[in-house]
């Protein structure tokens, strides 16, 4: 389905592919889609304002010391009024620049003030986009949640012949058909979501507990995947370092009880995701004042089991989310553990990560995972950031969900 009434923000830069740009603005804008754009320097050199403005019926947005406008407050409500930011051509240079979270004009400045999904469609020649400092910026840009389209293999305006050519208008008009359909039957169908984090601590008198290596960093990037997918998220978590969105509905809790009563709270949900290690045993006794070393002279503590959560979810008749997720974090017999699990607590899928590597897992912003459902092994992804994967497994996570609904793909 054809998309219409979206706000398209374009940023043009400085590249050949720059042109194409005209061609982008005619499409959606024959969609029915308004556009407002800012040129950057160095795109001036390959379109004018005029261009554009005919086009786009707006005025071209150009440096933020712009006398005519009042720049302080354009940054701002340029981001508000966007649907999606799109940056094209996206050059080398200026991914450096978003990677360092530079503020040093409008183009950059509306970019480091906004909330909105930011996708980068880079053109550059073949030799600047595997040079190892572009795909360092890539790696550092999809960690900050940026969406990337491109760019393909194909013959380039300065004569080579790889991967750096522009996707072209009509790819990125369908790109963003695909991206609209998703959240407007995301919206219809008013999906929503749960998200279990991080450890659970569980006392044994006020100052001593027992719990775990767990960050969170894994739970909550798929909170903020599915978050961005326009799914009303609730992040339930252990304590944390990590510093949460204010976008993302948080609730804080310490032991595994306490996770539990809030899941219970947090139903009815469609999809509910247990990142969280939560701790399988509890003292069965919490001493009131610190325990003494003589208290402890028996040197035992005895420990009654937790509620699994996400068995409970599983196996809940009324409320079972459709689709229920777990981890199982392994140090040896991942697959054969794995897919116990899934068969154990009634799960749909199963993300069992190898937590015996030093580099990945716990405490890592790193993971490596192998994703199982009631099939087998549909998926692995090798070491990557922990956000990488979060967007992958709410990629996964959104098919099986919709799978049945025609006008997704
Ligand atoms: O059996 P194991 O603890 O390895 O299973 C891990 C999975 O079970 C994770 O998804 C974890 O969040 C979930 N879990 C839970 N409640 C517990 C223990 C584990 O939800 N009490």
């Amino acid at each position: 389905m054809k998309f219409k009434n979206k706000k398209i923000l374009l940023i043009i830069g400085g590249g050949i592919a720059a042109y194409k740009a005209l061609d982008l603005i005619r499409l959606l804008k024959k969609h029915n889609n308004e556009v407002k754009s800012i040129l950057t320097k160095s795109g001036r050199e390959f379109v004018t304002p005029l261009s554009i403005t005919t086009l786009t019926k707006n005025k071209t947005f150009e440096d933020v010391f712009d006398k005519d406008t009042d720049a302080e407050i354009d940054h701002i409500s340029l981001s508000r009024w966007a649907d999606i930011i799109i940056v094209l051509p996206t050059t080398a240079n200026f991914m450096t620049k978003l990677s360092l979270g530079k503020a040093e004009d409008l183009a950059t400045t509306v970019i480091l003030a906004s909330n909105k999904d930011i996708l980068l469609v880079p053109a550059m020649n073949v030799r600047m986009w595997i040079h190892k400092a572009t795909q360092k910026n890539v790696k550092t840009l999809l960690d900050y949640g940026y969406l990337f389209l491109g760019p393909e293999k194909g013959e380039m305006a300065c004569g080579e012949y790889g991967e750096g050519k522009m996707s072209s208008p009509k790819k990125i008009f369908s790109y963003l058909e695909n991206y609209f359909n998703k959240r407007n039957l995301i919206k219809k169908r008013r999906i929503k979501a749960l998200v279990t984090a991080g450890p659970t601590r569980e006392y044994l008198d006020p100052v001593r507990y027992i719990s775990n290596e767990s960050s969170g960093k894994q739970g909550y990037e798929i909170a903020q995947a599915l978050s961005r997918l326009g799914i009303k998220t609730t992040l339930i978590t252990g304590p944390s370092n990590l510093i949460f969105k204010k976008e993302i509905k948080t609730k804080n809790i310490v032991t595994a009880n306490e996770m539990f009563e809030e899941v219970k709270k947090s139903l009815p949900v469609e999809i509910a995701v247990c990142a969280a290690a939560v701790s399988d045993f509890k003292p069965l006794k919490i001493s009131k004042n610190k325990l003494r070393k003589e208290d402890l002279a028996t040197n035992s503590i005895r420990l009654g089991k937790n509620i699994d959560i996400v068995e409970y979810l599983g196996k809940n008749n009324r409320y079972r989310p459709k689709l229920v997720v777990g981890f199982a974090a392994e140090t040896e017999n991942l697959n054969k553990n794995a897919v116990a699990k899934l068969r154990e607590k009634n799960c749909d899928l199963i993300i069992a990560n190898d937590v015996s590597k030093k580099d990945s897992g716990f405490n890592s912003d790193y993971n490596r995972v192998s994703i199982f459902d009631g099939s087998g092994k549909i998926q692995v992804i090798k070491k990557n950031k922990k956000s990488f994967i979060a967007n992958k497994i709410a990629e996964i996570i959104l098919k099986k969900l919709l799978v049945n609904d025609r006008s997704f793909n």
